[in-house]
Parts: structure tokens; sequence; C-alpha cells
């Protein structure tokens, strides 16, 4: 038994990094009766030119933080439900330095569930697999709705508590929430920074590709539409207080997916096959490095009836495409070029 839910005017928080985008894209493409309002505060990882072509009437764009208590009050009032993709998503960086990680991904999901219950507003939380913490690589477990968190980096322990703020609030104050935790994405406009547009981007550039310890971690890997229409679903359907794992039965050990990364990236360069073979360098490993993430989806397969719908082939061979085809993207993102973007359509100083 499901509870549909018709928003007619959403906030999507993080609307322009990577998966946050492809979900406006999607609700823009899908639902053009529902107005969307892009909530991002545009750090590093947040790119307006993500959504620039379908800014307008249907889709506006607000600069701001989540952590800003009064933006929301402000803006919340008049809208049915908040997507909340906002985060910092970086495993390396929240390693480096998990302050922002504490601050946005709790600090700002607390806000925001405050503004929330304030305004009787529905909300549904992105998260991933990565709060499970992780599996052994021979252990033929897969990650439930029911495994107990143990998250192991600041990164997913931030997520992790976020989830548990989301719980809180619905069994509390009775707020109408919903959780999905995701495997890893990959697809068009994903920051350069995680392993697929990095390695697509070194190959094509001659550098060298980073594999961390002995490429032997294994992760799910799902094409962002599929996510966005996983989302979609929950949202719609879905039951509230429920939490629904998303994943794409589709796990790959680092280093096959580099060597189906190089082959793809060769053969469309029209270079030799395998010729960026010889790219491949071991570096020194990430600390608390998770060895396999898992996800098991049947409950929303069997509940929902969302399966992925992209072949892994298919997909990584759409995505290498996309970055060489969309080169201009991925060059103003790594010379910084596009944090203008903001400054030339709002003509900021
Ligand atoms: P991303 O880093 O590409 O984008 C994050 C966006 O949030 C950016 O646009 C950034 O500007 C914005 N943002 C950051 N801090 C903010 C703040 N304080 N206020 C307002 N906006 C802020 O991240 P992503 O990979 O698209 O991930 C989106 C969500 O999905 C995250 O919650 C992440 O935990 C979750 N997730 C990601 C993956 C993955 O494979 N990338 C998998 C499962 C779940
Ligand atoms: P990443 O894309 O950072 O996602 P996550 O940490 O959420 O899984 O990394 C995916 C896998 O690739 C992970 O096992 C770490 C590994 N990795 C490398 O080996 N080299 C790299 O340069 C990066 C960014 C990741």
């Amino acid at each position: 038994m499901t509870d549909a839910f018709i928003p007619k005017n959403i906030i999507v928080t993080g609307g322009c990094g990577f998966i946050g985008s492809n979900f406006v894209h999607y609700v823009y493409n899908n639902h053009p009766d529902v107005h969307i309002t892009v909530l991002d505060a545009l750090t590093y990882a947040g790119n307006l030119e993500n959504i620039k072509p379908i800014l307008g009437d249907r889709v506006e764009f607000v600069h701001g933080n989540i952590c800003d208590a009064q933006l929301l009050d402000e803006l919340v009032p008049g809208h049915d439900a908040i997507v909340h993709y906002a985060a910092e998503s970086h495993n390396d960086n929240s390693i480096a330095n998990p302050e922002p990680f504490v601050k946005t991904n709790v600090e700002g999901t607390f806000r925001l569930l405050e503004a929330a219950r304030k305004y009787d507003v529905r909300f549904h939380h992105i998260s991933t697999d990565e709060v499970y913490g992780d599996l052994a690589l021979d252990d033929p477990a897969k990650f439930t709705e029911e495994t107990p968190y143990h998250p192991s980096s600041p990164y997913s322990s931030t997520k992790a508590s976020s989830d548990m703020l989301v719980r809180a609030w619905h069994r509390t104050y009775g707020l109408r929430t919903t959780i999905s935790n995701c495997s890893n994405n990959y697809g068009p406009y994903q920051f350069p920074e995680k392993l697929i547009p990095l390695f697509i981007n070194n190959i094509r550039n001659d550098r060298p590709l980073p594999v961390y310890g002995k490429g032997q971690n294994v992760r799910d890997w799902l094409y962002v539409e599929d996510h966005a229409r996983a989302i979609d679903l929950i949202f719609h359907e879905g039951k509230i207080a429920e939490t629904y794992n998303i994943g794409g039965f589709n796990e790959w050990k680092n280093i096959d997916l580099i060597k189906v990364i190089v082959k793809t990236v060769d053969r469309l360069l029209g270079r030799p096959e395998g010729a960026s073979e010889k790219l491949i360098t071991y570096v020194a490993d990430r600390a608390g490095h998770d060895l396999r993430y898992a996800i098991d989806s049947t409950k929303l397969k069997e509940e929902l009836g969302w399966e992925p719908t992209l072949q892994f082939e298919e997909g990584i061979e759409k995505t290498v495409r996309w970055y060489l085809h969309n080169q201009k993207w991925i060059d103003n993102v790594t010379s910084g070029e596009y944090q203008r973007c903001y400054q030339d359509m709002y003509n900021q100083k």
C-alpha cells in the first residue's frame, strides 16, 4: 500500500551538483506541471552550467546555503516538498578536511528538517549505501534496508547521522519523510574528482590514472538517470517513513572497471586498443578505504516496480561519449572557469 503524492512546487537542494542536476533535468522532462526551485550554495562541486539551459518559468535558481535558517524561512513556505541532495560528497575531501561535511551534511539537514516541520512540507532524503559500512570481498551478502549502520569515513558517518535525524523527525514530529540509500552513480555532469570522470579526462590528456591500493575494492555502479527515476517513483508512490535501497546489481572491482574505461576511451579516440593502460599507476591506498559495497534493491523492485534500465556496457559507452563530446564542460570545470557562470548570469562582482 503506498501513499500517492502529487507535488506541484518542489525545492531541490544541491540541484547544481552531479546527481541533483540530473534529477532536475528528469523532472523538467517528465513533469511539465511541476515548478522546481533549486537551492544551491555553488560550492566547488556546484555548477550552474548544469541546469542553465532549463532555467526559466519552471526551474528557478536560488543561491543559498542549507544551513541558513532565515533563508529557509523565506523560501520554504509555498512549496509542498523538499528533495534533499545537497551535501559534501567526496570521501577523499572528508578525510583531508571533515568540518564542511559535518556542517552541510548534519547541520544543513537539521535546518532543512526544521523548516519542513514548521511549514509541513514533505521531505525526501538522498543518502548513500556507504552508511552500511563495507563487506568482505568474498562475502555473498548485500546491504538490505535492515543492515545495521556501520559507516567508516567522515563522509559516510555524516550521511548516517543525517539519515538518523530524518527518522527522528518522522517519529517525534510526524514529519512526512522518506529516505533512499543509493550505490555509486555515474553519468553526465559528475565532478572530475570522482573515479569515472577523473579517469576519462586523464586518459584523454595522457595523464596517470591513480589506482588506490591494489585496485581490488568493489563498488556497485548505477547510471544516474536510473537513480533519478527511482527518486521520482519513491517521492510519488513511496510509503511515508520508509527507506529504500537503490542499486544496479552491478558490482565491479575497481581495476576491472578502469580497464573497461581505458578500452572505451581509447576506442572512441581512435587509439590502438589498450594503448592507455600504461597510464595505470598504483598509488597509496585511501585511509580506511571501504572494501566492498553491494546493494540489494529488491524492496524497491517488489514494492514500486523499479529496476535499472541501462546495461552497464551501454551506460559506460554513453558516459564516455558525453565527456568526450562535452570537452568544454570538463575544461571549464578543471580550469575553474565554470564558477563564472553565476557571476555572468546574475552580473555579480
Ligand atoms: P555533488 O558534490 O556533485 O553535488 C553537491 C551539490 O550540493 C553541489 O551543487 C553543491 O554546490 C551543493 N551544496 C554543497 N553544500 C551545500 C550547502 N551547504 N548548501 C547548499 N548547497 C550545497 O554531489 P552528488 O554526487 O551529486 O551527490 C548528491 C547527493 O547524493 C549527496 O547527498 C550524496 O551523499 C548522495 N549520493 C551520492 C552518490 C554518488 O555516487 N555520487 C551515491 C549515493 C548518494
Ligand atoms: P569514488 O568515485 O571517489 O567514490 P566512492 O569513494 O564513493 O566509492 O571512488 C570509487 C572507487 O575508486 C573507490 O574504491 C576509490 C577508488 N579511486 C581510485 O582508485 N582512484 C581515484 O583517483 C579515485 C578518485 C577513486
